[in-house]
C-alpha cells in the first residue's frame, strides 16, 4: 500500500474505506449504514452505529488486556508532583466521577462546563461526562471570566466542574472567583459547580449551589457506559471567529473516534504501549484530540503536562519529561520550542538528558518556522513533522503519512492531504488554482469523519461560515499553495483570526471591546509578527472628538480592558493613538497594509485607498 493509493482510495471509494476504519473500532452496535447526506455536501457518518467513547477510551483496553498498563502520567513541575494511572485506575476514578454528575442529575445531553488547569481531574471530568452521555465543554483556563460567561450562556451547562486554582510560572491563579464572576454575568444559572480544591489555594464554596470533588463523589455509584448514537454530540469547544461571539464546534461520538484511531496510525504511527505526549492544554482541540481521546483509543500511556517549555524550571523541562517516561511520540506548537531555543540556543540542555526513547516530533497549531525546523532536526537528528489542522477539524488535514510510508519533508510545508481529505486550492470564486499559485485552502465535501457537524445552536452559522462561501467545499478560513509534487503550503489566515503562540484568537472581539471605551471613536487590531510567538495583537485607535483623556492613559486602559475580558492569553500588550485610519473610499479599513506596515515589510498603495499620505503617517508612528 502506498499514501496515494491509501488517498485515492480515501476520496473514490470513500464508503468502502470508512467502513475498513470504522471496524477497527470497538462499536456497541456496528453501523451498518456509513455516510448519509443531509444536503449541501454535509451529513453524518455511520448514522445507526452505537458506541460510548469513555467505554472505547478505557474499558475497552482493559478488555483488551492492557488494565495494568499505565494509561495517564501526569508530570507537573509547578507543583512538583508526579502520578500515574493504569487503565483500570483510571476507568475506576471516571466511573466514580460519572456516578457523582449523576447523582447531581446529570445526564445524556446535558452540558457540563469543565473549567480546569492541567490536572488529572479535568480529563477524568471529560471522559466522565462521555461516559454518561453528557456533553462537555472543557473552557481554556487562561479565559477570563467574561469568556466564560459568554460560553455558559451559548452552552446552557447544567454544572460546571472547576479547580480552586490554576498554576502559572510565577503565580498562582484562582479559579473559583472567575467561575463566581461568570456565573454572576451569565443569564444562564448553572444548577451546581463541583470544585477540585488544591493545597495551592482554597475556594471559597456557596452553598446549595456548589461542592467540594470529594464531597460530590462521596457516596456515589460508579456508572457503567451508556450507549450513544454514532451522531450524538459528545463535546463543544469554542474557538475564535471573526465576531466577538467564539463559535461551538460540536464533534460527534461515532465519527470522532474512528478518525482519532485512525490518525493514530496513519499521522502519529503510534501503537499500544507507545507513550505519547501532546504538550498542549486540554483547553484547546490538541488536548482534546492527542491528551484525552485518541491515545487512550489507541491504547498508549498519554502524559499530562502542567508546565511550561521553559522556566519550569528550565529550557531542559521538555528533554527532561521525555527522559523521564520514556516518551515515544511528542507533539507541541512550534511556539514551544522557539521559546526552547531563545533560552538554550545551542540545544546544551537537550545533552543533558537521554532522549533515545523518543522516535518522532510532530508540530501544529501554527505555521512551522523553517528556522525552528532547522534547529530542531540538526540538535535532535530526529524526524521533525509538521501538520496542519483546526479545532473544526479535530485531526491534521495535512499530514505526513508515517503510517503508511514517510514523505520527504519540505520546509514551511505540513506536507500531503490526509486521507479523506480533498483538499484543493481555490480563488474567491471556487475555482481550481494551479499548482504553485496562492489561494484560498478549500476541502471538497464531504468532509472525513471526526470533522465538526454543526456549530452549537447555530446551524445557519454552521453554514453560512463553512460551506456557503464556496459551495461545494468546506472554506478552511487559511490560505496557501500547492506545488508540482502535491506538498501544501498553509501560508496563514486570510479572515480576521489570529494565532498567538499556538492560540487562535480574533481580532474583531478584541476591537469590539476597544470600541466599547467611551473615548473610541473607531479602531482596528491586526496581528503583527512576533519572533517567540509568531504574532501578537496591535490595536489603532482614534480618539472620539472632544474626548480629553491623555493618550497613554487610553492606550494602558485598552490594554487592561482586553486582558480583563478576554485574558491575559490575548497577549494584547500594545494600542496606539492614531489621528487616522487607512480606508478604501468605500470605508473599508486596510488591515493588510497595516499589518504589513507594523510587520516592518515593503507594501503597496492599494488603489483603492481614500488618501495615501495616511500610510505615511502610520509608518512613521511605528517607526519614528
Ligand atoms: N491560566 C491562566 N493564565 C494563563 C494560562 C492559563 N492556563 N496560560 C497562560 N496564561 C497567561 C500567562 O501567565 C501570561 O500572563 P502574563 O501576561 O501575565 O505573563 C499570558 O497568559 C500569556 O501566556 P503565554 O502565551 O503562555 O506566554 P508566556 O510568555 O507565559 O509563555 C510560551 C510563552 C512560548 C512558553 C508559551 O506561550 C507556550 O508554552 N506556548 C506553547 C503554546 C501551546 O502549547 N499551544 C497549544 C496549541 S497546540
Ligand atoms: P486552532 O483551531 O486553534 O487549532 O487553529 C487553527 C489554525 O491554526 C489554522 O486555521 C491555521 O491558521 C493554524 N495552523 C494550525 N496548524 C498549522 C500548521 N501546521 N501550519 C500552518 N498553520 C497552522
Amino acid at each position: 500500500m502506498t499514501y496515494r493509493s491509501e488517498f485515492d482510495r480515501s476520496i473514490h471509494q470513500r464508503e468502502d474505506f470508512w467502513r475498513e476504519q470504522a471496524s477497527q473500532i470497538d462499536w456497541i452496535k456496528s453501523p451498518e449504514t456509513i455516510w448519509e447526506d443531509r444536503g449541501q455536501g454535509h451529513g453524518q457518518w455511520f448514522p445507526d452505529g452505537q458506541l460510548n467513547s469513555a467505554d472505547l477510551a478505557l474499558d475497552a483496553n482493559i478488555r483488551a488486556g492492557r488494565g495494568d498498563q499505565v494509561a495517564l502520567i501526569y508530570d507537573s513541575p509547578v507543583t512538583d508532583t508526579r502520578a500515574t494511572f493504569t487503565y483500570t485506575e483510571l476507568r475506576d476514578r471516571v466511573a466514580l466521577f460519572a456516578g457523582a454528575l449523576i447523582k447531581q442529575g446529570i445526564g445524556k445531553g446535558d452540558r457540563v462546563i469543565v473549567y480546569m488547569p492541567m490536572v488529572p481531574e479535568a480529563a477524568i471530568a471529560m471522559l466522565a461526562c462521555a461516559r454518561i452521555g453528557a456533553i462537555h465543554s472543557v473552557v481554556f483556563g487562561g479565559f477570563a471570566a467574561n469568556e466564560l460567561a459568554v460560553r455558559i450562556d451559548d452552552a446552557t451547562p447544567k454544572a460546571i466542574v472547576t479547580a480552586s486554582c490554576g498554576i502559572e510560572v510565577s503565580r498562582v491563579i484562582e479559579y473559583k472567583p472567575l467561575v463566581d464572576n461568570a456565573i454572576r454575568q451569565a443569564r444562564h444559572k448553572p444548577e451546581c459547580c463541583i470544585v477540585l480544591q488544591r493545597p495551592q489555594a482554597t475556594a471559597s464554596l456557596e452553598a446549595g449551589r456548589d461542592l467540594d470533588w470529594q464531597a460530590a463523589e462521596a457516596g456515589a455509584t460508579p456508572a457503567e457506559p451508556v450507549a450513544m448514537a454514532s451522531g450524538d454530540p459528545l463535546y463543544i469547544l469554542y474557538t475564535s471567529g471573526t465576531t466577538g461571539k467564539p463559535k461551538g464546534v460540536v464533534r460527534d461520538n461515532g465519527g470522532h473516534a474512528v478518525a482519532m484511531r485512525y490518525s493514530m496510525s496513519l499521522v502519529y504511527d503510534a501503537k499500544p504501549g507507545d507513550v505519547y505526549w501532546a504538550a498542549s492544554d486540554v483547553g484547546w482541540v490538541v488536548g482534546h484530540s492527542y491528551i484525552v481521546y485518541a491515545p487512550l483509543f489507541a491504547g498508549c500511556t498519554t502524559v499530562l503536562y502542567e508546565g511550561k517549555p521553559v522556566k519550569t524550571p528550565d529550557a531542559g523541562a521538555f528533554w527532561r519529561v521525555c527522559q523521564e517516561h520514556k516518551v515515544n511520540l511528542l507533539f507541541t506548537a512550534p511556539t514551544a520550542f522557539r521559546a526552547v531555543r531563545k533560552e538554550d540556543p545551542e540545544a546544551d540542555q537537550l545533552n543533558r538528558y537521554d532522549i533515545s526513547s523518543l522516535k518522532r516530533i510532530f508540530l501544529a497549531g501554527e505555521r512551522l518556522d523553517p528556522p525552528t525546523y532547522e534547529w530542531l532536526r540538526e540538535h535532535t537528528r530526529l524526524p521533525v513533522l509538521d501538520h496542519w489542522w483546526q479545532t473544526e477539524t479535530g485531526w491534521a488535514i495535512c499530514c505526513n503519512p508515517v503510517g503508511i510510508e514517510m514523505a520527504a519533508t519540505k520546509p514551511g510545508s505540513a506536507t500531503f492531504p490526509s486521507p479523506g481529505y480533498d483538499v484543493q486550492i481555490v480563488d474567491t470564486e471556487g475555482r481550481p488554482q494551479p499548482a504553485g499559485t496562492q489561494g484560498q485552502v478549500a476541502i471538497k465535501l464531504p468532509l472525513p469523519p471526526g470533522c465538526l457537524s454543526t456549530v452549537w445552536g447555530d446551524d445557519d452559522r454552521f453554514r453560512r461560515t463553512y460551506l456557503e462561501p464556496l459551495p461545494g467545499f468546506y472554506t478552511s478560513g487559511d490560505g496557501g499553495y500547492i506545488d508540482e509534487e502535491g506538498y501544501v503550503f498553509i501560508m496563514g489566515r486570510t479572515d480576521d483570526v489570529i494565532n498567538v503562540a499556538g492560540h487562535r484568537l480574533s481580532t474583531g472581539e478584541m476591537e469590539e471591546i476597544i470600541a466599547s471605551h467611551p473615548a473610541v471613536a473607531e479602531c482596528c487590531v491586526v496581528g503583527a509578527r512576533d519572533e517567540l510567538k509568531g504574532q501578537i495583537p496591535i490595536g489603532l485607535v482614534l480618539v472620539k472628538d472632544g474626548a480629553t483623556i491623555a493618550h497613554e492613559e487610553l492606550e494602558d486602559e485598552l490594554v487592561e480592558m482586553v486582558r480583563d475580558q478576554i485574558g491575559a492569553i490575548a497577549c494584547f500588550k500594545q494600542a496606539m493613538v492614531v489621528d487616522r485610519l487607512p480606508k478604501t473610499r468605500s470605508g473599508k479599513i486596510l488591515r493588510r497594509v497595516i499589518r504589513q506596515i507594523a510587520d516592518g515589510e515593503e507594501y503597496s498603495v492599494p488603489s483603492t485607498i481614500d488618501d495615501p499620505a495616511i500610510l505615511e503617517e502610520i509608518s512613521h508612528q511605528f517607526s519614528p
